[in-house]
């Protein structure tokens, strides 16, 4: 088959292969190969077991995996085909060494820019599709202007905004694709190469075209101002519960200015996902480092909020129920840090599930797209709980994943609400209700129950940012 250009992409995660697939099946004239280090989600990629679910993803990679589609372990072949190379690889926040716990980690941006020099035989255009700390291009641009065959490389940055679990419709009709390259001619050149990719699908007019580093802050600051806006409508949510105000009420007043507009004033138990924490710091960081502390105090804020929003959840949910949970099973209703992903990532879930365990709690886990095994990950991961700091917590009762929402509330204590999944507005509450322990504690960390319905079957329900129920026996 005859393709009128080549693009590779380095990284088939949540971001590389759904990005791609969205390109090749909207480009049949452009071959799309996804390369990555990991042989195992390359493997997954080319079956129907993919490695991530995201909805309609499946549809999109079956029409065209094979035609123009590939996935692929052989990294050096396929970016010496490609005309174009994308970087997607995580970036995720620094460990150890200088900036710690808040600088991005851009080891795996270089590793590829390295890659790529060494291999290539012909000039390429590279574009960072990795979410990168400003002026990252720089860095990406020197190593791979080193190389010692005369080759010639252009950098784009080409930040992603799609959200996880809508990530298939985010793609097929973008807000805005934001394009940042250098303003020379050979620059301007390799802007238009990527503005004809994208042409196929996105009008012009959503095409934005900047200097690199505006697109490279642009992301940064795109992230940090949905992660302000939870934030303070979560701020809210804690001034309503003292003064039964209704934070639901409160956004809809507010969402009917069009200058605040309706998008992302849902209160919640707290963000989460692998990018709002990461790229907030990543800006606070960077604040810092330029010697801007006022404006790296103002972004932080952001997180310690949502740190508060957190604790403020469970330490209710021990106040609520008798200051004590010790032995107490409680069902957790969800797991991913939002509907619609298996994503587990920085999920607000697994904080309160660390802080109801030291509280001696027993969970009974269900969410219908986290496997057992990836939650016990994720615990080790982000709180370093394991077999080890928590003997019993793989082997006894402490947590058990459960089939469903009915066998994960059986004698539970409570339920906690920690993901919106839509499944979780139809259960059957008055069977739930009949099998739990009483008083039957609900507390709604996404809002997603009705309220009133519950607190007619006996429920006692609190919500965020709901007025609190009064006590019946007082
Ligand atoms: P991910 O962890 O799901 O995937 C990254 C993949 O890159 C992994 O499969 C890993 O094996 C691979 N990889 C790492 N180093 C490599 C190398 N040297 N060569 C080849 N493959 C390599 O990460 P993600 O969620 O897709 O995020 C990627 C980037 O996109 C990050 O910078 C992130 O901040 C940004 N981003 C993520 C989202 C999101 O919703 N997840 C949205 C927008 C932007
Ligand atoms: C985010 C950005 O939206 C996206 O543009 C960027 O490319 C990657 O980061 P994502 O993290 O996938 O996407 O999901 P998002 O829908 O933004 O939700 C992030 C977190 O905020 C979730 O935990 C969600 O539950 C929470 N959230 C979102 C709220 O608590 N309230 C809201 O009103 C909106």
């Amino acid at each position: 088959t005859q393709y009128k250009y080549h693009i590779c992409c380095m990284g088939a995660g949540y971001v590389g292969g759904p990005t791609m697939a969205v390109i090749a099946s909207n480009c049949p004239d452009i071959r799309v190969c996804v390369v990555d280090l990991s042989k195992r989600m390359i493997d997954a990629w080319n079956t129907d077991e993919l490695p991530i679910y995201e909805p309609g993803l499946l549809e999109v990679v079956k029409s065209a995996r094979g035609r123009n589609l590939f996935f692929s372990t052989d990294i050096d072949a396929e970016i010496q085909k490609a005309d174009m190379v994308f970087i997607s690889v995580n970036t995720p926040t620094k460990t150890t060494g200088i900036g710690a716990g808040r600088a991005a980690n851009i080891k795996n941006c270089e590793l590829c820019a390295r890659k790529i020099a060494e291999v290539a035989t012909g000039p390429k255009v590279v574009v960072e599709k990795s979410t990168v700390p400003v002026r990252t291009a720089d860095a990406v641009r020197r190593v791979l202007m080193a190389n010692d065959k005369g080759i010639d490389f252009q950098v784009l940055s080409n930040p992603e905004f799609l959200a996880e679990g809508t990530a298939i419709a985010d793609l097929q009709k973008p807000g805005r694709v934001l394009i940042g390259g250098m303003q020379t001619d050979k620059g301007k050149a390799a802007i238009q190469q990527l503005v004809d990719v994208y042409a196929h699908w996105v009008p012009t007019e959503r095409i934005l075209t900047t200097s690199l580093w505006s697109s490279e802050l642009s992301k940064l600051v795109a992230n940090a101002f949905l992660a302000q806006r939870v934030s303070s409508i979560n701020s809210i949510s804690a001034l309503c519960e003292a003064t039964d105000a209704d934070v639901h009420e409160v956004s809809r007043a507010l969402s009917f200015d069009d200058r605040i507009g309706p998008k992302f004033l849902t209160a919640s138990v707290g963000f989460g996902g692998s990018c709002f924490q990461k790229d907030v710091l990543n800006l606070v960081y960077i604040c810092e480092s330029l010697g801007l502390q006022e404006v790296a105090d103002y972004w932080y804020q952001v997180i310690a909020l949502n740190d508060y929003q957190k604790q403020r959840f469970t330490r209710n949910m021990l106040q609520r129920m008798f200051n004590t949970v010790t032995g107490k099973k409680i069902a957790l209703l969800g797991f991913a840090f939002k509907k619609d992903t298996g994503d587990t990532r920085e999920t607000p879930a697994v904080f309160v599930a660390k802080a109801l365990l030291d509280e001696g709690a027993k969970l009974r886990v269900f969410d219908p797209q986290v496997s057992r095994e990836q939650m016990l990950e994720e615990f080790d991961y982000t709180c370093g709980v394991n077999e080890t700091t928590l003997p019993g917590l793989t082997t006894s009762d402490m947590i058990l994943t459960m089939e469903d929402a009915y066998t994960a509330c059986e004698g539970a204590h409570a339920i906690a609400v920690l993901t919106e999944w839509d499944a979780f507005k139809t259960l059957d509450y008055k069977r739930i209700y009949a099998s739990m322990a009483k008083p039957a504690f609900v507390f709604d960390g996404r809002n997603v129950v009705d309220i009133a319905a519950l607190r007619q079957i006996g429920f006692e329900v609190y919500s965020i940012g709901k007025p609190i129920q009064k006590n019946q026996f007082i």
